[in-house]
């Protein structure tokens, strides 16, 4: 089934982003070839920026900026919101490019879409939905609109075909343990310490989107904690956390900062980092309640 017969039934604003979302990502997937270098400009992260981090972020930007699809846009790439003249209400957040560090070895990286109506500063169990897509062996495009998870793969043809529906995350003892081990926090020293002697393997590649569709199939927790240099931790609430937490949460998962369920969490700022356990329900509650 292609994608765009599966999104019959949503509301038509929401379906066309999703459309627009899937058309750029054909695009971005042919452009890793010609641009593997970097730039000498910086986010606000104070990251250097790769060629395919910019120029993914300033395709988004053209293209569902100027469709007149969209009102707002934040972006992991840019300091400032953005908006556009539209007759719509929807408010996108978006990372172009996880895992752009893996540019040079090839491994999966991909772009992160978080859909919002009026405005990206509120939590994310508001949001309308999410879509995240991996460029790796097969190119996949992974949806949830509030019924369901569904996964789709890029064919030969170009079109988006449909390979799993309502998705339910994995049971599988799997754990992608971000940061550095000497800078642990106690409890989450603890909690590491836990899973281990539980038996849990671990699967970190350095892409938070590749390794969470990885925990969504197999089953486990993925974590970027707060650390000691950084309680608040490394990776961005609308850009990164809430979005892949929607997602894992509809296919039956749960995602937290440690203390509270993240999707509850309202952003302060758009550039807001937060701590992220994100997986199966059972990591989640063990983190949850862990004395801190
Ligand atoms: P981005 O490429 O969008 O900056 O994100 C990179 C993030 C995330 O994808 C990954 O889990 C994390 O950085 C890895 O951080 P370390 O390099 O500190 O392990
Ligand atoms: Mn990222
Ligand atoms: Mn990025």
């Amino acid at each position: 089934m292609l994608l765009s017969k599966h999104l019959k039934g949503y509301e038509k604003d929401i379906v066309d982003v999703v459309l627009g979302v899937a058309e750029v990502s054909k695009t971005i997937s042919r452009g890793f070839i010609t641009r593997q270098g970097k730039t000498d400009t910086s986010n606000v992260y104070g990251e250097q920026q790769a060629a395919m981090d910019k120029w993914a972020d300033e395709l988004l930007i053209n293209e569902l900026g100027g469709s007149g699809l969209i009102r707002y846009l934040a972006s992991e790439e840019q300091p400032e919101l953005l908006e556009f003249e539209s007759e719509s209400d929807i408010a996108l957040s978006v990372d172009p490019l996880d895992g752009s560090s893996l540019l040079g070895v090839n491994l999966a990286m991909g772009t992160i879409v978080g859909i919002h109506r009026g405005g990206v500063l509120k939590p994310g169990e508001e949001m309308v939905g999410a879509v995240y897509i991996i460029y790796g062996p097969l190119t996949v495009l992974v949806y949830s609109l509030g019924d369901g998870v569904h996964e789709f793969a890029l064919n030969t043809d170009g079109d988006f075909i449909l390979q799993k529906e309502n998705m339910t995350i994995g049971s599988e003892k799997r754990m992608g343990p971000g940061a550095a081990r000497n800078t642990y926090l106690p409890f989450h020293e603890e909690y590491i310490s836990k899973l281990e002697a539980d038996g849990y393997k671990i699967r970190f590649s350095g892409s938070f989107v590749a390794d969470v569709h990885q925990i969504l199939h197999k089953g486990g927790v993925f974590t970027y904690p707060g650390y000691q240099g950084s309680v608040r931790g490394k990776l961005r609430l609308l850009f990164e956390c809430a979005p892949m937490g929607y997602i894992v949460t509809q296919a039956g998962g749960a995602v937290s900062d440690g203390y509270v369920d993240l999707l509850s969490i309202v952003p302060e700022s758009i550039s807001e980092r937060v701590p992220v356990y994100i997986g199966g329900k059972r990591e989640i509650n063990l983190i949850m309640g862990l004395p801190k």
